[in-house]
């Protein structure tokens, strides 16, 4: 699984819809290699976000720097959105196993289309939730807040939920995290085996978006 680029992965959630080309460039130029994208449905969580005709409309600058598109269904159903986020360019299709009782049919589908599968819990799923699906996901991503919203506070039980899905997981997916995660957390995230660390308002609300990339990109390696 070396072509999985670890690391900062700056979630658009937070960047400036207005200028959305701008914030990702941005990222892009100052070294992300995964750029997540937030798809909500307004039913698996409350709010509506953004959909596939917004993923092809950034893909190609992303794929142009040699990064990948991390599109995160928060929707109900995600195996009926897998074929218009592939023709969209997403890279990576990450579904929540509380949204389908088809959650492998849709890592199938993800997988036969010749992209990269990962399955997402929430913070109220256990980790043996992916027990059965591990060996067929390149990622599992353990949400560190409840989804829905950027700008919430990491939840302190995550550490040492990540361990625990790691003991579980092994080497045979890598753990991703997503909420809450700033340069303050990203070191706990990271001893506890995380590997990639999605970071929204952390990046995209602070004064200076390239900085707080780098500072977080520290805090995970040294932190
Ligand atoms: C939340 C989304 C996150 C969100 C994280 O439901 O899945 O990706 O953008 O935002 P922050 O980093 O602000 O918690
Ligand atoms: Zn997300």
């Amino acid at each position: 699984m070396s072509e999985i680029p670890r690391g900062v992965a700056p979630s658009i959630l937070s960047a400036n819809f207005a200028r959305l080309g701008d914030d990702v460039q941005l990222l892009l130029d100052a070294g992300a290699r995964t750029i997540h994208f937030d798809v909500m449905d307004g039913h698996f969580v409350p709010p509506i976000t953004i959909g596939a005709d917004v993923a092809k409309a950034i893909a190609p600058a992303v794929h142009a720097a040699g990064a990948i598109l991390d599109v995160h269904l928060m929707v109900e159903r995600p195996e009926r959105h897998v074929e218009a986020f592939v023709e969209a360019g997403a890279d990576r299709i990450l579904c929540q196993v509380e949204a389908t009782p088809n959650i492998a049919f849709a890592v199938k589908a993800i997988r036969e289309a010749g992209r990269s599968p990962g399955v997402v819990i929430n913070p109220g799923t256990p980790v043996e939730a992916v027990t059965d699906l591990v060996d067929d996901v390149d990622v599992v991503l353990c949400m560190t807040v409840n989804p829905g919203w950027g700008g919430q506070r990491f939840l302190p039980g995550s550490p040492a939920k990540i361990a625990r899905l790691k003991a579980l997981v092994g080497d045979r997916a890598v753990i991703e995290v997503d909420g809450g995660v700033d340069a303050g957390t990203v070191g706990a995230c990271a001893r506890a085996g995380a590997e990639i660390f999605v970071a929204g308002s952390a990046i995209y609300g602070a004064a200076d978006p390239v900085a707080a990339f780098r500072e977080i990109s520290e805090a995970a390696l040294y932190g």
